[in-house]
């Protein structure tokens, strides 16, 4: 069963609630939540102030996806604002095993993520130790971009060595999801689908997320 993590990054913030509510009852099953630092990224969004925000008024499970210099230094606070899962970037840190130590302390599952351009090999040696793999299927930075079909071999790949492992790791795709691109990707072996222009950007949630989980 495919999860659906709909990105509030293109909710409408003047409503947050309102929206998180409306994804919930459309049948999300997480919220995707983006940090960006306007150095990793160039682009600013959410911190740890809207999390606790969001922690108030859903259980659905909170997924912090830091796209973000120096991740551990945040690991705290978002943890402490009431994030389940964090994900950070293989591309954003000197020393990986260390941010997996952070997170895992933290009691938060880990997530670790490449961009369109890092291969696989990148993070093979540490697949084995969090709880998600997050391929990128557009540059992090902004929602709204289009899916770039040459991860697929990536997603691939990652659900053949995941598939080896004796205990179960989650892989995610983030960026560009509609409902076609959600197809291939399901087909490619993804777990979770992030989506935010698509199903923020549609008239009926509901039909959105149903078209993600191919229903
Ligand atoms: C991109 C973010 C994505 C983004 C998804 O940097 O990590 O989560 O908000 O938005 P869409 O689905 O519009 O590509
Ligand atoms: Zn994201």
């Amino acid at each position: 069963m495919v999860i659906v993590a709909p990105s509030i990054l293109s909710a409408d913030f003047s409503k947050l609630g309102e929206e998180i509510k409306a994804v919930e009852r459309a049948g999300a099953e997480w919220i995707h939540i983006d940090v960006m630092d306007g150095h990793f990224v160039p682009n600013l969004t959410m911190g740890p102030h809207i999390v606790s925000c969001v922690r108030k008024i859903t259980n659905l499970f909170l997924d912090v996806h830091l796209m973000v210099e120096n991740p551990e230094r945040f690991v705290g606070s978002f943890s402490r604002s009431g994030a389940d899962g964090i994900t950070f970037h293989i591309e954003a840190c000197n020393d990986p095993l260390k941010v997996i130590e952070v997170i895992r302390k933290s009691g938060c599952k880990v997530g670790i993520s490449i961009n369109p351009p890092t291969p696989v090999d990148s993070i093979a040696e540490f697949i084995d130790k969090v709880d998600l793999v997050l391929i990128m299927s557009v540059n992090p930075g902004f929602s709204g971009q289009k899916f770039i079909p040459d991860v697929l071999k990536k997603v691939k790949l990652v659900r053949e060595k995941l598939n080896r492992l004796p205990r179960k790791v989650l892989l995610q795709v983030d960026g560009g999801i509609n409902g076609e691109t959600g197809k291939l990707a399901r087909e490619a072996g993804a777990d979770v689908l992030v989506s935010g222009s698509f199903i923020f950007g549609s008239e009926d949630y509901g039909k959105a997320i149903r078209d993600l989980l191919g229903r």
